[in-house]
């Protein structure tokens, strides 16, 4: 059969735009015809599935989220809904999608391929670049890009009014955002699940730096730590002796316009996914690692616990952020 289908499942990521684009014009220049699915999983089993041509994703690539919709499907778990979902695939004789999501969704595709024999490729596309055996998740460079410009912004009243602020990132129980924000921000402090801490460590240190003209702080959290955000920021007005704000960053994280690596990394993936359903591949994720596209089998990428990248945490043990 020549027609494939794109549908995004999960979380949606500034890069989903591109990639839908890239979808029909590379589907499209093999030969292909290519359908969108609409509102994720839900789409599938509603059969909310249209054929699509250039003019369908035309004026999309500098848009954040997804045009054609997604979700967290919990009707994609039952049997029947994932029959009802075949049926409508049947009819259109689609026997190839290609799935922009996160682990949770390779597993139900996963899952769906075992039953019905319907090929995919994987797409990892989560902010919280958590994705065991991909460096890079799509729409991680758009999340960071964000908080970037927030935390420079954070920085400027922090300065001015000498306060410490506790900014909270998104990541889930992935501390990547955080990290990589509070390195690339200049931050004092970063607190992430993956790294046990202790508050009173920093005591010390803080109440000197203050004491010797230090006028602001600024931590980075990730959601996934323990304490809350507001406990930290408590701790900075109570132990450090210096007025705090708490500042969480929320769902601006993942939108906005895709900055030129998530647009390119679109456009990779993609071609990559449908290249490998062309060339028999049934059921891989398309990962990114050292610099190159590879296919995954399910069982390399689900089920196992995504650490950070040793690299990093060398970067962080060799610069002032206290980690
Ligand atoms: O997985 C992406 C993510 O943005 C997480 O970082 C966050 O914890 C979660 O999704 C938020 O989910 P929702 O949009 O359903 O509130």
């Amino acid at each position: 059969m020549n027609n494939i289908a794109i549908v995004c499942s999960g979380g949606d990521v500034s890069g989903m735009n591109p990639a839908i684009k890239h979808f029909v014009e590379y589907a499209l220049s093999k030969g292909l015809t290519p359908y969108l699915v609409y509102d994720g999983y839900e789409g599938l089993i509603d059969n909310n599935i249209s054929k699509a041509n250039y003019s369908d994703v035309s004026g999309i690539i500098n848009r954040g989220g997804t045009k054609i919709g997604s979700a967290r499907s919990e009707r994609f778990l039952a049997v029947k809904h994932r029959q009802q979902a075949k049926d409508n695939l049947d009819a259109l004789g689609i026997d190839k999608l290609v799935v922009l999501g996160g682990d949770g969704s390779f597993r139900g595709m996963a899952k769906f391929y075992e039953e019905h024999n319907v090929a995919f490729s994987g797409i990892p596309s989560t902010i919280d670049n958590d994705i065991v055996g991909t460096d890079y998740c799509l729409g991680v460079d758009t999340a960071l890009n964000i908080i970037r410009t927030s935390l420079d912004a954070i920085r400027d009243t922090a300065s001015s009014f000498k306060r410490a602020f506790v900014v909270e990132t998104m990541g889930r129980d992935c501390g990547y955002l955080a990290l990589v924000s509070g390195l690339t921000s200049g931050a004092e402090l970063c607190l992430i699940p993956e790294t046990p801490y202790d508050l009173s460590n920093y005591e010390e240190k803080f109440k000197k730096e203050l004491a010797s003209g230090r006028r602001y702080f600024l931590a980075v959290v990730s959601e996934g730590i323990t304490d809350s955000s507001e406990t930290v920021a408590q701790w900075f007005e109570e132990k450090i002796g210096i007025e705090s704000r708490v500042s969480v960053l929320g769902h601006i994280q993942r939108g906005g316009n895709p900055t030129s690596r998530d647009r390119l990394m679109a456009y990779r993936f993609v071609q990559f996914g449908i290249d490998g359903l062309l060339n028999g591949k049934k059921d891989k994720i398309c990962c990114y690692s050292d610099s190159q596209f590879n296919y995954k089998s399910i069982s390399d990428v689900a089920h196992k616990k995504h650490v950070i990248e040793k690299g990093l945490m060398e970067l962080v043990e060799a610069s002032t952020l206290n980690c």
